[in-house]
C-alpha cells in the first residue's frame, strides 16, 4: 500500500484532496534508454509497462480519470522507425487491454485525431472503446494519441460550427465539443523527466490545474512517485482566482 493510501486510512480527511482527474505527460523514455545504451524503443516499451502499473494504482486509489499523453501531433517529426515502433506498442497494448480490461476494471478511451492512424489500429481502438462501454467501474484511463491541445480546440470549434442545433458559443459549450466532453478538468498535471513545459497538452482543460514536475524519467516512475505528487497536491491551496481564509 502506498504512502498516500496509508495516510488516507489514518486521516480520512486526506481523501477529500484526492484528485478526481490526474493527467500525465509520459516523458523521458528516450533518455532512459540512452542512459542504458539501449535503443529509444526499449524506453517506450518499459514506459508502456509503467502506464499499466500507474493506471492500476489509480484504480486502487479511486481516481476517476487518468489522462496520459502517449503521442502528440508533433511526434510525427520523429524518425519513421521510432513512430512505427510506438504505433506497434500501442497495438500490442490495446490487444492486451481488450483481454484484460474487465479484470483490471479500468475503462479506456482514446483522445486525439485517430482518423489518420492505420486501419487496424483504428479497429483496435473501436473494439477497446466498445468493451469499455460495458464496464461499470469508477476509473477511466484516457490515452492521448495524435493529440494536440491546439488541434483539439480547432476540432471543437469546427464541430460546433457544423452542428446546426448547437447552443451559443460559451466556455461550457466549447468544452462539450472537446475530446474530454463530460469529464472534469484535470486537477493535477504531472510531467516527469525534468522538462518544465506543457508541450501542447490539455491547453484548455489545464487552465486551473496544479502542476507537478519531477526529474524521474517516465520508465522509472512508480507508485511511490505518484504518492509524492499526490502529497504535494494535497498541500496546494487552490483558489481559482478567488480569495481564501
Ligand atoms: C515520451 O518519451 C514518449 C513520447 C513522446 C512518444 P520521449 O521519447 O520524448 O523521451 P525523451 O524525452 O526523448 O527522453
Ligand atoms: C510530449 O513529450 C509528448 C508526449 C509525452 C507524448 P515530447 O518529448 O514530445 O515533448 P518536447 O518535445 O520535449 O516538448
Ligand atoms: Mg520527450
Amino acid at each position: 500500500m502506498g504512502i498516500f493510501n496509508r495516510k488516507q486510512k489514518r486521516a480520512g480527511q486526506a481523501l477529500s484532496v484526492l484528485p478526481r482527474h490526474i493527467a500525465i505527460i509520459m516523458d523521458g523514455n528516450g533518455r532512459w534508454a540512452r542512459k542504458r545504451s539501449l535503443p529509444r524503443t526499449a524506453g517506450h516499451s518499459v514506459g508502456a509497462e509503467t502506464f499499466r502499473r500507474i493506471a492500476s494504482y489509480c484504480r486502487k486509489l479511486g481516481v476517476e480519470y487518468l489522462t496520459v499523453y502517449a503521442f502528440s501531433t508533433e511526434n510525427w517529426k520523429r524518425s519513421k522507425e521510432e513512430v512505427s515502433s510506438i504505433m506497434s506498442l500501442l497495438r500490442r497494448y490495446l490487444m492486451e487491454a481488450i483481454d484484460s480490461m474487465e479484470r483490471e476494471q479500468v475503462r479506456i478511451k482514446i483522445l486525439g485525431d485517430t482518423s489518420v492512424l492505420d486501419e487496424d489500429l483504428r479497429e483496435l481502438i473501436d473494439r477497446t472503446e466498445a468493451i469499455s462501454g460495458t464496464i461499470h467501474t469508477k476509473t477511466q484511463a484516457n490515452l492521448c494519441i495524435n493529440y494536440g491541445g491546439r488541434a483539439e480546440i480547432i476540432h471543437a470549434v469546427k464541430a460546433w460550427m457544423g452542428d446546426k442545433g448547437a447552443p451559443e458559443l460559451t466556455e461550457e459549450t466549447l468544452a462539450n465539443y472537446l475530446y474530454t466532453a463530460g469529464m472534469p478538468d484535470p486537477d493535477l498535471v504531472i510531467r516527469p523527466s525534468g522538462e518544465i513545459r506543457i508541450s501542447n497538452f490539455l491547453l484548455w482543460q489545464s487552465a486551473y490545474s496544479e502542476f507537478y514536475f519531477t526529474d524521474t524519467l517516465w520508465p522509472d516512475f512508480d507508485e511511490r512517485e505518484l504518492d509524492r505528487a499526490l502529497e504535494a497536491y494535497a498541500r496546494r491551496d487552490r483558489r481559482f482566482g478567488g480569495v481564501k481564509g
